[in-house]
């Protein structure tokens, strides 16, 4: 299957379930409920990150959302055992509602976004470089 067929194979509706689950999950969990308390709306940010990930996916854009990844989460000031700890939870969300292969498919796009969210932590704005790892 081709990549960007991934929208269709896992449908609308199981990517707002699988979004839905893991966003009630992330409210009791032990270190993401923290810095995820700031959301104010959950049914507006379920609904905004169940179209981010259906047009990340594949499919066509139905809401005139603009994602702005980068500017949202450098402020939050995001460690990397938070970035492991919110794709620990969302590889076990996408295993508990998807077959193996379409759940892998969705876990590798999140993968690559956590990369880049990993390189916000090392960015030193008063040094203008990205700080060297110890
Ligand atoms: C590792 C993979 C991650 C992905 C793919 C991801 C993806 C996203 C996306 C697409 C948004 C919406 C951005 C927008 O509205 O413009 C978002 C919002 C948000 N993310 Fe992440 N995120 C990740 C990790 C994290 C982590 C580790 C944290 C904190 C522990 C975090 C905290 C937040 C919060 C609090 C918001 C909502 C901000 C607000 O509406 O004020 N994210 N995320």
């Amino acid at each position: 299957m081709r990549q960007r067929d991934t929208h269709t194979a896992i449908g609308h509706e199981a990517i707002c379930r699988v979004v839905d689950d893991f966003y009630d999950r992330i409210q009791h969990h032990s270190t993401l409920a923290e810095p995820f308390a700031r959301v104010k709306d959950w049914p507006e940010h379920k609904a905004r990150l169940s179209h981010f990930w259906w047009i990340s996916l594949g499919g066509e854009r139905y809401r005139d959302d603009q994602y702005r990844v980068a500017s949202t989460h450098l402020p939050i000031g995001i460690s990397d055992a938070l970035v492991d700890d919110w794709l620990a939870l969302f590889h076990a969300t996408l295993d508990d509602h998807l077959e193996p292969e379409l759940a892998a498919q969705w876990f590798q796009r999140a993968e690559h976004m956590g990369r880049s969210i990993r390189m916000l932590g090392e960015w030193k704005p008063e040094s203008g470089h990205l700080a060297q790892r110890a």
